[in-house]
């Protein structure tokens, strides 16, 4: 589903921006620098398809792309700390929240979590705004190619724990590595799957 047929639709900088809802989407959310857009490049096989860099803020608006004729993957811009002045970041994250709770198409979020360091105060607080918006979210851990295995058993016990707290979050992980291209097969299929 994902080879060659991965195109960028539109940035979307306000709610009014976003497009006809006309397919299910999936999004990506997560920590500035998590990997959020890497992830997508991983999965579509599009290296310079979503804009990534060392830059925590790189992505500023919602950037829509769409997948053949079935789905729309959604790159949000990073919560956390930014490269950026307080007052455009605290505008991204108003609109990030907006479209969190309020777009109806949308099937999962998928939330990116670094797996060097696992769930944070900011992550929670968006798992808690999905969980009282009855979206469901699923869990990737990133960078695992960043990390010995004893490392990893440490932070999935962590994140295990604390999902477990969140009545929206789906219980399987997934353990990915936009760089080694663990996990994307994976994604590929959760997403195909999901309509
Ligand atoms: P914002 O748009 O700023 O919120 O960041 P983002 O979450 O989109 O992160 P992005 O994909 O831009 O990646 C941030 C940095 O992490 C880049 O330097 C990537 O090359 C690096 N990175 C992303 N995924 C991986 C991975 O799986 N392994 C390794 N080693 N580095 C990664
Ligand atoms: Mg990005």
């Amino acid at each position: 589903m994902f080879a060659g047929e991965t195109e960028f639709l539109k940035g979307v900088v306000a709610m009014n921006g976003l497009p006809e809802a006309t397919r299910p989407e999936v999004c990506f959310a997560g920590r500035s620098n998590v990997g959020k857009s890497s992830l997508i490049n991983a999965l579509t096989g599009r290296k310079g398809l979503a804009r990534a860099s060392n830059t925590p803020g790189r992505t500023q608006e919602i950037n829509y792309f769409t997948v053949g004729e079935s789905h729309f993957l959604v790159d949000l811009p990073g919560y956390g700390f930014a490269n950026a002045p307080l007052a455009v970041v605290e505008k991204w994250q108003r609109l990030l929240k907006s479209y969190l709770r309020g777009r109806a198409t949308l099937r999962r979020a998928f939330v990116l979590v670094d797996a060097r360091h696992g769930i944070k105060a900011v992550d929670e607080e968006i798992m808690a705004l999905l969980s009282s918006a009855a979206v469901t979210f699923q869990c990737v851990l990133t960078k695992t190619d960043k990390l010995k295995k004893g490392d990893l058993d440490r932070v999935l016990a962590q994140v295990r724990e604390k999902l477990s707290k969140h009545p929206a979050a789906y219980p399987e992980l997934v353990l990915t590595s936009s760089e080694k291209g663990d996990g994307i097969e994976t994604l590929r299929a959760i997403i195909a799957g999901i309509d």
